[in-house]
């Protein structure tokens, strides 16, 4: 696998690859890779003859008080894993390849990105646009591979491309989750073994939820149920559980067409979030 971390090495790298006519599957990350993004992978060398990945821990996705400087950045490992997994190409930029000095561009995509995690945090998804634009220019994918986990952030990422007439499929891979079903998540590492063993509540409380709403449950009404299982099982802060419509991710009241239920909540410091798709019978 070639590493790159200048775009002067990675523009060169791309012709050669594409040398052979073959088509290019793209996975961008911030590293720590765990099952979750193997999956995009693997999906990828499904779906294209050649597969790029970057890491990027992308600053301006983070807000004042997150855990920029404690995001963990295992490098040697990440870069063992995706050579293991088949990856051709590895794009690991140095920041000012990313943002120059003088760096003025902005990208807000409205509407999907409309509470949620866009209430509550701010300014988090105009820095994944601008950087996933960024890395859409700079690898020129024919397909870019990014988990449902972060299901708000794959429905902007459509969007945009869509807007900004990136000539890339978006493609959209399932959430891989832990054998007692907490999603998998760069994150989870934070957790403590107690919070950990808590922190199934957050899928348990979510399938519930749904289970009740699709069997005519008010939305409402599972809803309030799903946050007092979180309190009981020691989160101390639900940022939101919310059923939306599974495209264009509008407030959904009452389930007559696929719905996805969203949720993040805190355990300790640790902000999970997690989704699930709800549809009507
Ligand atoms: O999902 C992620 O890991 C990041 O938000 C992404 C898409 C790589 C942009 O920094």
């Amino acid at each position: 696998m070639q590493l790159e971390r200048r775009l002067i090495g990675v523009r060169a790298a791309m012709r050669n690859l594409r040398a052979d006519g073959g088509t290019v599957a793209f996975v961008p990350t911030m590293g720590a890779l765990h099952e979750g993004h193997l999956s995009l992978v693997a999906r990828a060398q499904e779906v294209a003859d050649h597969v790029v990945a970057s890491i990027f821990v992308n600053p301006t996705q983070f807000g004042e008080g997150e855990d920029l400087e404690s995001y963990p950045r295992p490098e040697d490992e990440d870069r063992a894993k995706l050579e293991n997994a088949g990856c051709d190409l590895l794009w690991a930029p140095t920041p000012d390849e990313v943002y120059p000095a003088g760096f003025s561009t902005s990208i807000r995509v409205s509407g999907v990105t409309e509470g949620l995690c866009g209430a509550s945090r701010p300014g988090h998804f105009d820095g994944v646009a601008v950087v996933v634009a960024k890395l859409f220019n700079q690898i020129a994918p024919d397909y870019a591979l990014f988990g449902e986990k972060d299901y708000q952030q794959l429905a902007l990422i459509r969007r945009m491309t869509r807007d900004l007439d990136f000539d890339i499929e978006i493609i959209g891979v399932p959430t891989v989750r832990e054998a007692d079903s907490l999603a998998l998540s760069s994150r989870n590492a934070y957790l403590t073994d107690d919070e950990r063993s808590r922190a199934v509540a957050l899928p348990i409380a979510m399938g519930e939820a749904a289970a009740a709403i699709i069997g005519g449950e008010s939305v409402s009404f599972a809803i309030v149920a799903a946050k007092a299982k979180l309190f009981e099982a020691g989160f101390s802060t639900v940022d939101y559980i919310e059923l939306r419509d599974a495209e264009t991710l509008e407030p959904v009241e009452t389930l007559e067409s696929p719905a996805r239920l969203l949720a993040a909540a805190k355990i300790g410091k640790t902000r999970l979030i997690d989704n699930i798709a709800v549809e009507p019978r």
